[in-house]
């Protein structure tokens, strides 16, 4: 009997010491555990506290993943809904995958238009919900020779120039299947619609004079900012009214594809017979011969554009008649011409055909038409810094009288302008 009362107690004893050593045992795991999940969790934080201040976003998706990419020191970040607000925040543009951009431009549903680098198509991110309107520009397949860090340090710096009149690049996609740029959608669209179109839709307002000098100066002050005001000057190669778009009712105007000559290969998305860079017609003279190129032939370009603006009309446009030294086909030359003569009032007549407030506009006009010769000199030295160019628009400078830009070419034919012109390399694209 007390043999048997002994086991009972030895094996209560045992019990209660093995739900001790299992309860330790557990508490030792959970504690355990717990250590381990606060230091990633930890972790996961510092991460995001570098990204957030030293180069990346502050989000909390389960999407993330690293900001750097494969040491390129393009400051960028994969795409999420978070990281897309914090880029924005930040001004930083954010990496994408095709999946996303197909995604938002709703399987590139709707084209906008394209140019010489590819295609832009209307999208908004995301596709539901809060959407903010994107214009995404998917690269031609020559890009692919691009490296991605060449590519991705690019981005990184035309993400982060900013200035209020230029297209802001909210991000891109880099991937064996797609190229793109996802920038700000600029919803009244580029320039030339305004400057061209021979039958204005009741959906597309008539631009005054003053506003035309409004948007020229805007557009002046973004290239200024280009190639004075920057960390790294930037040469836009292709300033043109197509590269000028325009939002809102108050039409705030804004030049978008600064940065990607750079970042494309011109050569190959523009070329034409010369070889040359830029858009005929607006490439300056050094851009189609063996002369140095410096900023300056954005001067010449902007030049070519305020002519437009000053003659609603192409510059170069075959057909329009008068007599042969008054032949209006070669717009500047003929705006020259008159000039020279003393004729200022036909050339002022079409930029102040709106009836009311005709002497402001006669001398807007004026000085637009100044500035334009002075912009498209011959040689890149004579032709005025933008910093002049936006003093001399706004009233601030007096301009003297422009010199003969055109006193190396031949007397007018137009044959001669339409290859000088490019035209011909144009039709041949
Ligand atoms: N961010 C944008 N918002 C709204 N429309 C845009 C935007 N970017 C481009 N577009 C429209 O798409 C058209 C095509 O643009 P794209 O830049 O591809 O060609 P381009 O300007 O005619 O020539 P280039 O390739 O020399 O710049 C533009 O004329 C403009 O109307
Ligand atoms: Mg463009």
């Amino acid at each position: 009997m007390a043999i048997a009362s002994g086991n009972l107690a030895l094996a209560i004893i045992g019990v209660i010491t093995a739900g001790v050593v299992i309860v330790v045992a557990t508490v030792s795991i959970y504690m355990c555990t717990k250590v381990v999940m606060k230091s990633s969790s930890q972790e996961y934080m510092g991460n995001q506290r570098r990204t957030a201040y030293g180069g990346g976003g502050g989000g909390s998706s389960s999407q993330r993943s690293r900001s750097r990419h494969r040491g390129c020191d393009a400051d960028v970040e994969m795409g999420s809904m978070s990281h897309f607000i914090e880029g924005l925040q930040n001004e930083r543009p954010v990496r994408f995958n095709a999946q996303q951009v197909r995604g938002f431009t709703d399987n590139y549903a709707h084209k906008i238009g394209s140019g010489g680098f590819g295609v832009v198509y209307r999208g908004s991110f995301p596709s539901s919900g809060v959407a903010v309107a994107v214009a995404v520009k998917v690269l031609n397949s020559t890009l692919g020779k691009c490296a991605e860090e060449q590519f991705m340090a690019e981005v990184g710096t035309i993400g982060r120039t900013y200035h209020i009149n230029l297209v802001r690049l909210y991000g891109f996609c880099f991937d064996a299947e797609v190229k793109a740029l996802v920038y700000e959608y600029m919803d009244k669209g580029s320039l030339d619609r305004y400057l061209f179109d021979p039958n204005p839709s009741c959906s597309r307002k008539f631009i005054g004079f003053e506003k035309l000098h409004e948007i020229a100066v805007g557009t002046a002050k973004a290239v200024r900012y280009l190639h004075e005001e920057c960390a790294q000057r930037i040469i836009h190669y292709d300033i043109k009214p197509e590269n000028v778009l325009l939002s809102g009712e108050e039409m705030a105007p804004k030049v978008s594809d600064f940065g990607l000559a750079k970042l494309c290969d011109r050569e190959v998305t523009h070329l034409t017979i010369t070889g040359a860079r830029g858009t005929p017609g607006y490439a300056a003279p050094e851009l189609w011969t063996p002369m140095p190129v410096t900023h300056k032939c954005d001067v010449y370009s902007y030049g070519m554009l305020l002519f437009e603006v000053l003659g609603r009309r192409r510059n170069l446009q075959l057909g329009v008649h008068g007599g042969r030294d008054q032949s209006q086909e070669w717009y500047p030359r003929w705006v020259w011409n008159r000039f020279e003569a003393g004729e200022m009032e036909a050339v002022l007549a079409r930029a102040t055909a709106a009836s009311g407030g005709k002497e402001m506009r006669e001398k807007l006009a004026e000085r637009v038409c100044k500035v334009a010769l002075w912009c498209v000199q011959y040689r890149p030295e004579d032709r005025p810094s933008m910093g002049d160019v936006v003093r001399m628009l706004e009233g601030e400078d007096h301009i003297a009288a422009p010199c003969n830009p055109f006193a190396h070419l031949a007397p007018y034919s137009a044959a001669v302008t339409a290859e000088m012109d490019g035209s011909s390399a144009r039709a041949k694209r």
